[in-house]
Formats: C-alpha cells, structure tokens, sequence
C-alpha cells in the first residue's frame, strides 16, 4: 500500500546561531556551535519545539536524537500501551513522546551523561515523573529480561546507525540488528525501531521477517524508516488510520 497525505510540516526558517539561548551543546566551551553541527542547531525547533525551555544535548545527540514530529508519530502508533520500554533512550525524544502519550516508559541508555540530558528534558515536557532511566548496555539488559517475563506492553529500539556518515553506504543492512529484534520481540511482540532511510526491503525482509516498513518524511525530505511488528503493524482494514501523524509517504509490506 502506497498512500500519499501531502506534507505536513514546514520548513524551518533559517535562525542565527546566537549565544544568548539555552540548550547549545553541552560540550561547547564557547557557547558556539562548532560547524559540523550548524545544521542541525538550525533545526533545533524541529528536534525539541521546547528547545529554548532548556533542552540539553551533547554532540552525539545533535546528529542522533529522534526529530520531535516523528517521534509523536511513533508513540500514536503506540497509543494505549501502559509500560513501554524505550531501548537506546538517548538524550530522550522518543522517552518523551511516550510519555506524553500516556504511557509509562522505561528508557535504557548506556551513557550515564546522555541519561541526565534526558532527565532535564523530560522535565522540560513535565512528564520526568512518567520516565525511569536505566543506565545499561541494552545488548545485555534485554537476554535477560527474555527470561522474566515483565510486564511491557511495547518495545521501541532506536540504536545507533554509526555516525552522520551512515549514507556514505548505499544501503544500509539491517543484519546487525536482526539478533536484538529477535531478542526484543520474545520479551514482547509489539516491536518497533527506527531506522536510516538507506534501508532497503528486500534487506529488510530478509533479516527481519514479517513487519510492516513506513517511511518518515518531514516536509517532503524522508528522514527515518520505521520498522513495525506485532499489533503496531498498522491494518487498515482493522480501523488503523495511516495518516496519523504528519507521514507523508506510507509503504505497507506485510
Ligand atoms: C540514535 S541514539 C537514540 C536517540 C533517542 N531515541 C532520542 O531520541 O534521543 C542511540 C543511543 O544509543 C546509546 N547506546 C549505544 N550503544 C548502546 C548500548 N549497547 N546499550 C545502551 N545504549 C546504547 C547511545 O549512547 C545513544 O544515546
């Protein structure tokens, strides 16, 4: 299924990079954005519409955290679950939208510093009450939580891709990912994780199996790929509305 929605979200408009916000990196000794991350300063509003409310990130975190529009679009997708957990939680974009989608979200980040921005911003958002940090490397965190059962109604992974440079590959494979999905979805098996827009589905499908692949486009730039399993794969003969959200290019394979 193709369907087009038209775009949803404008252009932001080109901002001076002034001193005088809150929010600049926090590894800036300066004040000053270094080059390499002025383009995404200048899409601050994009990542955090609160970002002049005191959004704190670090360097990685420019480049990594989940840009605002499309993370409320993935916590819609996950609307009525109560416990969600939020795997490669980060400076805390998704945890966020989670949260304020109602659910309870446990973030797990391996980055002790990354965990206080995410803890700052959430307050930000007043949802920091919603949100419980576990600092772990998630590649041990979710073996073992196979074998107690918890009560997580829906997983959300959003693991690094390598860097700003990961479109230097034309297509990006998702082999290295296939293991921790599989290992995520016999915890539970509504799964979903986000992932660089050079995905390609036959690579896709081959590693991952049935699920449902969705394009995220801001504007008419596509920025993310979402991969669904489980009850998220959207079924529109069920009642599942695909443009929810500010998606403009949807593409059901299931
Ligand atoms: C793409 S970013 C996540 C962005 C996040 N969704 C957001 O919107 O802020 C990936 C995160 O995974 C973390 N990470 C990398 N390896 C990890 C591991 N083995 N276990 C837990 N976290 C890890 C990084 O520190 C980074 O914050």
């Amino acid at each position: 299924m193709d369907i087009s929605t038209g775009s949803g979200a404008t252009e932001m408009p080109n901002v001076s990079t002034g001193l005088d916000v809150r929010g600049t990196p926090s590894d800036l000794n300066d004040g000053r954005p270094p080059p390499h991350l002025a383009k995404y300063y200048y899409q601050r509003h994009r990542l955090f519409h609160k970002f002049d409310e005191g959004i704190e990130l670090d360097e990685e975190s420019w480049y990594s955290v989940t840009p605002e529009k499309i993370a409320q679009h993935i916590a819609d997708r996950f609307a009525g679950r109560q416990v969600v957990l939020d795997l490669f939680s980060g400076a805390g974009g998704n945890a966020i939208q989670f949260a304020l989608a109602g659910a309870f979200v446990i973030g797990v980040e391996i980055s002790k510093e990354k965990i206080s921005f995410a803890r700052n911003n959430a307050d930000v958002y007043g949802v920091a009450q919603y949100i419980d940090f576990v600092q772990a490397d998630v590649y041990e965190f979710v073996p073992v939580l196979v074998n107690s059962s918890p009560l997580v109604n829906g997983i959300f992974l959003s693991p690094p891709w390598g860097g700003p440079d990961y479109t230097s590959e034309e297509i990006f494979n998702v082999s290295i990912y296939s293991e921790i999905v599989r290992l995520a979805k016999e915890v539970c098996e509504d799964v979903g994780i986000l992932l660089p827009k050079t995905v390609d589905l036959e690579n896709v499908k081959e590693h991952f199996g049935q699920c449902e692949l969705e394009h995220n486009y801001l504007g008419d730039k596509l920025k993310t790929v979402t991969v669904y399993f489980g009850a998220l794969v959207c079924k529109p003969q069920a009642g599942c509305d695909p443009n929810l959200g500010d998606m403009s290019d949807w593409l059901t394979e299931s």
